[in-house]
């Protein structure tokens, strides 16, 4: 039974939701290096970033799609050298996280950018997983990550990619596709995800961000997608609709990024609430925070300040967040018991 709502006034719900527990299911790793952590961080290892400082980076985030987009993101990810820079990055994004009150990080990682310049994939998942296990300890907050495939390179780097990774596989929960969607369709990784699934792994995937409705299709049905992320252009093709919402798919939407990378000219376009009028299993995330202004609850709170979102959807936009994430059903109960309490108590 859900919770009563009706005694929550509209202007404390705003409070609520920063409050209450939530998952982050859409979050890229290499996307939270602020520009200060760059610096710092190109600084110690001697790489000179192509921007004068902080702020002149900040002013390259001025995106017009999503290439844009990855052009500064990849460039940037460029100071990333050893295993301390890794756990600075994955520690300060989850001290962040737990600010906000997210009780599980599912993180994404992009291994190719790394491996690329010659950082082993050790030094990456060893740093990654000491700030996940020091983040238990000291915030009580459940975190593991997602290795993507970058959509742009060809199979045979994917399959390399998780040859390198197959030895560290207990640090992994599952695998994502991300990067440039046009002209890199799902299909491309079919076989590599096929061998993911084999040894246990979830599957995500990017589809439907700028991509059209059957890159969804492609998503669930040649990668056996578990979530999509993005897949606000479901709305486009009913039959696509009408399938994610018979199958529970769960959809990893990112308001503020959407936004920055012109997907909706702005965020009072942004069609959140269609998504939840259809049934949808849509929860809201944070993608790249450091460079689309805001991470979770910044998403939450402009997307309610902005869109006809009442105390119910965000309810459900939380309720999903907990529910589609991979943590066992015993934990995923204990936080929705949590945010039911909350819910519960709010008005009162
Ligand atoms: N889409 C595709 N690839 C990405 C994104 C995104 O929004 N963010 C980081 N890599
Ligand atoms: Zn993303």
């Amino acid at each position: 039974m859900p919770p009563d709502f009706s005694g929550i006034p509209a202007e404390r719900l705003a409070a609520l939701i920063v409050r209450a527990p939530k998952a982050e299911l859409h979050v890229h790793i290499e996307g939270t290096l602020e520009p200060e952590l760059a610096f710092e961080i190109g600084r110690r290892n001697g790489i000179v970033l192509p921007y004068d400082s902080p702020e002149s980076l900040r002013q390259a985030f001025a995106f017009t799609d999503l290439q844009s987009f990855l052009d500064v993101y990849y460039a940037a990810a460029a100071v990333l050298r050893t295993e301390d820079d890794f756990h600075d990055l994955t520690w300060a994004y989850l001290q962040r996280a737990h600010a906000d009150n997210v009780v599980r990080a599912e993180i994404f990682f992009d291994p190719q950018t790394h491996t690329a310049r010659g950082v082993p994939f050790e030094t990456v998942v060893g740093g990654m997983s000491r700030a996940i296990g020091r983040a238990r300890e000291e915030l009580g907050i459940s975190a593991a990550l997602i290795m993507c495939f970058l959509r742009h390179l060809t199979e045979r780097e994917a399959f390399e990619t998780l040859e390198r990774a197959e030895p560290f596989r207990e640090h992994l929960l599952g695998v994502g596709l991300d990067s440039g969607e046009r002209g890199n369709p799902p299909e491309k990784f079919a076989r590599v995800f096929d061998r993911c699934r084999r040894l246990g792994l979830h599957a995500v995937a990017h589809a439907g961000e700028e991509g059209p409705p059957a890159s969804i299709t492609a998503a669930l049905d040649a990668l056996g997608a578990e979530r999509v992320d993005h897949g606000v252009r479901c709305l486009e093709d009913q039959s696509v609709v009408a399938r994610m919402v018979r199958e529970r798919i769960p959809l990893t939407v990112c308001p503020l990024s959407n936004v920055k990378l012109r997907v909706f000219d702005t965020l009072a376009h942004h069609t959140l609430p269609k998504l939840l009028a259809a049934g949808l299993r849509a929860s809201v995330h944070s993608d790249d925070p450091a460079y689309f202004g805001g991470y979770v609850n910044e998403n939450l709170r402009q997307s309610f300040a902005c869109l006809p979102l009442m105390a119910a959807d965000a309810y459900t936009l939380l309720r999903n967040s907990l529910e589609s994430s991979f943590q066992p059903a015993a934990e995923q109960a204990r936080n929705i018991e949590r945010l039911d309490e909350l819910f519960e108590n709010w008005g009162r």
